[in-house]
């Protein structure tokens, strides 16, 4: 009798998605929450037995856990990025690494979109405005922010959704800089997006938007120095990731003004709690990393991972692999 593939889900998935797997050809254990994660240890442990590894942005996959995986076929993270993921050694022990790129891009747009107008315009200020009962009259200069239209918008990192962002940016009239590592000639063209040297989006751009995958080349590379280049009004964005930027240099920024506001999707260390220096700033708006936190985008991420899961398991390539 052929012994049932194990497969290891490290958050709980909504029922239409674990249907996918039929539970004849297939052994599922599945952590029981969706809002704590497994514990290191315990992916270490499952890792040992599983044959597929269905995990996501906040578990750390690095060498112990893939090295636990004696029979582990394939890493499928629910997600785009993979920082948390050792490729490397995935790659040298024949472990497929899958991920969910595209279906999130409009998702993570509207998103960096949402936190570049709620800080400009103090969005969320204003309801706790109201909410503290400080709303006596109609102030000439109260609660005034940013113009958003007709400014200029600095792009760090120019794939899928830095395309998605501009195309929103366009209609806001604004004008578009980015930068990345290679230039994109169609984008420019398509987008009318304009190239510039990093320093030179810092110098220029009223909104600086951080979307460049995290690696070692991008690794802290908005610091102390960059935020010094950055307008006095400028309001800077991150829904990339939290690696990418100086935490420290970011919040000095902020504090003294050297810049206007952010909007932080994502942080050095996830997740953070009210404690976090950052929540004792008034120009600062944050949330919990939910760039892709659509239902509709989540169910789509989830079903790739799964999919991705099943085509190695029946002996084929995970339709989207990292590690080819
Ligand atoms: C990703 O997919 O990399 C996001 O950050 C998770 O939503």
């Amino acid at each position: 009798m052929e012994i049932r593939k194990k497969i290891v889900i490290t958050r709980k998935l909504p029922d239409p998605i674990i249907q996918e797997l039929d539970e004849r050809n297939y052994r599922i254990h599945m952590w029981p929450s969706e809002d704590d994660p497994m514990p290191y240890d315990k992916i270490v442990k499952e890792a040992a037995e599983a044959d597929a590894l269905l995990t996501n942005v906040s578990d750390q996959i690095d060498k112990q856990v893939l090295s636990a995986g004696a029979k582990l076929k394939i890493v499928s993270t629910m997600a785009v990025g993979y920082n948390n993921i050792d490729i490397q050694e995935a790659s040298k022990r024949g472990i497929y690494v899958g991920h969910t790129p595209d279906v999130l891009t409009e998702a993570v747009a509207d998103l960096t979109f949402a936190l570049l107008l709620a800080v400009s315009r103090k969005i969320v200020e204003g309801m706790a405005f109201i909410k503290a009962d400080r709303w006596n009259s109609w102030g000439p200069m109260l609660l005034t922010g940013q113009d958003v239209w007709g400014s200029t918008l600095g792009i760090i990192g120019m794939g899928r959704i830095g395309e998605a962002v501009s195309r929103r940016a366009a209609g806001f009239g604004m004008n578009i800089l980015y930068c990345n590592r290679n230039r994109k000639p169609q984008a420019e063209q398509q987008l009318g997006v304009a190239y510039a040297e990093l320093d030179d989006l810092l110098t220029k751009s009223d909104f600086v938007v951080m979307l460049a995958p995290s690696t070692p080349a991008t690794h802290r590379m908005l610091g102390e120095r960059e935020f010094h280049l950055m307008k006095p009004n400028a309001v800077f964005i991150n829904t990339s990731r939290g690696e990418n930027v100086d935490e420290a240099a970011l919040f000095h920024a902020l504090k003294n003004k050297r810049i206007w506001g952010a909007g932080l999707d994502v942080f050095e260390q996830e997740p953070i709690t009210s404690r976090h220096r950052l929540f004792g700033l008034e120009n600062v708006t944050l949330l919990p990393h939910i760039g892709s936190a659509t239902i509709a985008t989540r169910l789509k991420m989830a079903g790739i991972a799964v999919q991705n899961i099943k085509a190695v398991l029946s002996g084929g390539k995970p339709a989207h692999c990292v590690n080819e």
